[in-house]
């Protein structure tokens, strides 16, 4: 497996900088093989490397399941979230022109020590299944003070073959006009980079929005995916 901090050599940051701005979320095709893809997803199968399974339902967020990473999290993914941090970071503040007094630290590190000190503690970092049948309903993941403005959502099964449904949607809503929607899909091996819960305020567009994910129906089969958020919650 490469390591993360040289894949991130070749992803074309103005690009999704430019995705983001335009429509709230990008997508970097393949960023996994599919046979690592497959490698991180059977980490499912080991639940002494996760916290509790949450049963979606029970919770009335959809149908299926999902479990947050123990920290210390697997190499991979500290690996992951470090590395992606200062890239993510730059464009945050190109996109919302933070002013320098509020810039984010420069390591994840020193964001993770922020969020610790108003008590966010839990790793931001969990794996979703979603059997025949599953489905997630529109929410943000917002769950303390302390927030990182975009997030990643790694698909690890492939459309088509483990699963049929089961897109990768966003919603964006507005206090003005209905809300906008769309399909993003998503398949295996790829990161979808999107805002967490707002869109940055374009010029002379719409006003602040609101920024949901949800995901469709899982029709046939099985899909896994990662979520990774760059704050501990
Ligand atoms: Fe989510």
């Amino acid at each position: 497996m490469l390591l993360a901090s040289q894949r991130f050599e070749y992803v074309n940051w103005s690009s999704v900088e430019w995705d983001i701005r335009q429509k709230g979320y990008s997508v970097i095709h393949r960023w996994l093989t599919k046979a690592e893809s497959v490698m991180l997803r059977d980490v499912w199968q080991n639940p002494q490397d996760f916290g509790p399974t949450v049963d979606m339902e029970h919770h009335h967020f959809g149908h299926g399941q999902y479990r947050y990473f123990r920290d210390p999290l697997p190499e991979f993914l500290t690996q992951l979230r470090t590395k992606m941090y200062p890239y993510l970071r730059d464009i945050a503040h190109h996109l919302w022109d933070t002013p320098k007094s509020n810039h984010f630290p420069d390591s994840l590190n020193e964001f993770l020590a922020m969020c610790h000190d108003a008590g966010q503690n839990q790793p931001g970092v969990m794996m979703l299944y979603y059997p025949t049948g599953g489905f997630n309903i529109w929410h943000q993941d917002r769950h303390g003070s302390v927030l990182f403005p975009l997030q990643i959502i790694i698909v690890l099964s492939e459309s088509g073959h483990d699963f049929e449904g089961g897109k990768l949607l966003v919603q964006e809503e507005y206090s003005h006009k209905p809300p906008e929607r769309h399909i993003i899909g998503g398949n295996i091996g790829d990161v979808v980079v999107l805002c967490t819960t707002s869109r940055p305020k374009r010029g002379h567009g719409p006003k602040k929005s609101e920024f949901y994910h949800g995901v469709s129906k899982v029709t046939t089969g099985e899909r896994y995916s990662l979520s990774c958020l760059f704050h501990d919650e």
